[in-house]
């Protein structure tokens, strides 16, 4: 008797090797039959191999990588705030510090979100230093990148919310395509942070596959290190 026909046939089928599933597939309908079969639920003549389905392949979750420049903590609250929120909307989203990055780990990425302050007198924050100098001297592309700048500053000051400004031309002049405008928050931030915050990620949907609730992390400085 051949193997295929003795499937349909003993107490226990197997799914045939030319039946329409890749070896994971049928790994697993093979590994589901047994355990059936073993309570004896399944009649094993009724079961064919045209009738069976694999299992659902999983569909992995937008990334997203929401980098933030912060002296005194305010950006990076707000990025924390973005990341719950993405979270919520089904992206796999990241949180990171600009300091513990570079243009060539960004040129990976492919749904950035930057919030970032302005010190001194237009300054980027210490920790967006390094790499505000890289990305204003990057002559490689970043066409990969889709991204949006969210800049926070005072309007008391003259070089109003210039670093994030910086970040958005930077991008943009290696090629990256900017999803939604930037927005320039005084320190009254919140409403157009959150406006800036939902289209961004509305943006970003439109193109991508998500899931409601979906996990959020903060990356280590060692994990970013590898
Ligand atoms: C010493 C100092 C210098 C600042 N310089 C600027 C500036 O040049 N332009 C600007 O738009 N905002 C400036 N700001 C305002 C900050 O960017 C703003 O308060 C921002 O919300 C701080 O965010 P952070 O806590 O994430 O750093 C300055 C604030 C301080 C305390």
């Amino acid at each position: 008797m051949a193997r295929d026909e003795m499937s349909l046939k003993t107490a226990v089928p197997f799914v045939p090797v030319t039946a329409p599933f890749n070896a994971q597939q049928r790994a697993w309908l093979n590994g589901y039959f047994a355990g059936l079969f073993s309570r004896g639920s399944v009649n094993p003549v009724a079961t064919s191999a045209s009738e069976l389905k694999p299992p659902a392949t999983s569909v992995p979750l937008t990334p997203l990588t929401i980098l933030f420049g912060s002296q005194t903590g305010t950006a990076e609250g707000l990025a924390k705030r973005a990341a719950k929120e993405a979270g919520k909307r089904g992206f796999a989203a990241t949180m990171l510090d600009m300091g513990q990055t570079d243009a060539a780990k960004l040129a990976a990425e492919k749904n950035l979100l930057v919030i970032v302050s302005t010190y001194g007198d237009g300054e980027p924050p210490d920790n967006a230093k390094a790499l505000h100098t890289q990305l204003s001297n990057l002559t490689s592309p970043l066409a990969a990148l889709r991204y949006s700048v969210c800049a926070l500053g005072d309007t008391n000051y003259v070089q109003f919310c210039k670093c994030g400004q910086d970040f958005d031309t930077f991008l943009e002049k290696r090629g990256a395509t900017r999803l939604t405008p930037r927005v320039d928050c005084d320190l009254d931030y919140d409403a157009k942070f959150t406006a800036w915050l939902d289209a961004s990620l509305a943006a970003i949907s439109e193109v991508g596959r998500v899931v409601p609730n979906a996990p959020f992390r903060i990356l280590a400085a060692a994990e970013t290190a590898a």
